[in-house]
């Protein structure tokens, strides 16, 4: 896998375990990143995290991610400056046919949409977030979140409660796509929920343990898809 060496423009705390980098990589790619392509971003002397592209302009790429343990924590401490390593966009890229796109993302899961935003028209859909403070700052950085609607485990911002204490507020038609993306336990109950209802066509942003991301070792597997080279958008049926 080849690395492009990428200079942290900035690196912003946008709300509790919840940062922002943004990125200048400091030679072209070979092919942009589109959504939900991800890359293998290398904190140099730590870890290689795999992390959705949030933002992809020319030379600036970004990422939004939730600091969970060592690799991610070390990354939230670089600073202006400080030089990482991101490798060439992996897994396929993919837009949605129709027009009547619906995103549904738990938490850190909203990063692939953050993408998406910039290509689907008119986007609707659910954020589901603990704190609603998240949702406020994340809206402020990325306006065109504005199009879809918070939900707040505090009721602090938008519904009160989970995203899927309010699934029944989406509605679908047989030319409806859903796209969802955040923890397992969500994903399934979204997807045994649009298989009960029977319309809409439903792909799921995955994610699994990453390592050689070309589609040798194994170890992405989700379902019967490598999810490094055939995903990261698999069906429903890998996880219901
Ligand atoms: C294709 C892909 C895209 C991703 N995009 C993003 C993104 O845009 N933003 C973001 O915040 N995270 C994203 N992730 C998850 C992110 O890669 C992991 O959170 C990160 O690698 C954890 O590394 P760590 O060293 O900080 O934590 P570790 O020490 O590796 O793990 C700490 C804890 O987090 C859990 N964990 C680790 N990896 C994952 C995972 N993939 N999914 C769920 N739990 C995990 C572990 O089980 C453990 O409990 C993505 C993962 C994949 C596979
Ligand atoms: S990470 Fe090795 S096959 Fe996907």
């Amino acid at each position: 896998m080849s690395y492009v060496p990428a200079e942290v423009l900035s690196n912003v705390n946008v709300y509790g375990q919840y940062f922002l980098v943004t990125l200048r990589v400091l030679r072209n790619y070979r092919r942009p990143p589109l959504p939900p392509q991800f890359a293998m971003v290398w904190v140099p002397g730590v870890d290689l995290l795999p992390l959705s592209y949030a933002v992809a302009s020319g030379r600036i790429v970004g990422f939004f991610y939730k600091v969970v343990g060592e690799g991610t924590k070390a990354l939230s401490t670089r600073s202006r400056g400080d030089v990482v390593g991101v490798s060439e966009p992996l897994g396929r890229w993919y837009m949605p046919r129709g027009r009547d796109v619906v995103f549904l993302a738990g938490g850190a899961g909203i990063a692939p949409f953050l993408l998406y935003l910039e290509y689907v028209e008119e986007p609707r859909g659910l954020w589901g977030v603990r704190q609603g403070e998240l949702a406020a700052r994340l809206t402020k950085l990325f306006p065109k979140l504005g199009k879809l609607t918070v939900t707040s485990e505090d009721c602090t911002y938008g519904l009160c409660g989970k995203l899927t204490d309010h699934l029944d507020r989406v509605t679908v038609g047989r030319d409806t796509e859903v796209l969802v993306s955040g923890p397992s336990d969500m994903i399934r109950k979204v997807c045994r929920r649009f298989r009960d209802l029977g319309l809409g066509r439903v792909g799921v942003v995955a994610e699994s343990m990453v390592k050689c991301g070309i589609g040798v070792c194994g170890s992405c597997l989700v379902g019967s898809v490598l999810l490094c080279k055939d995903g990261p958008v698999v069906g429903c049926e890998c996880f219901v």
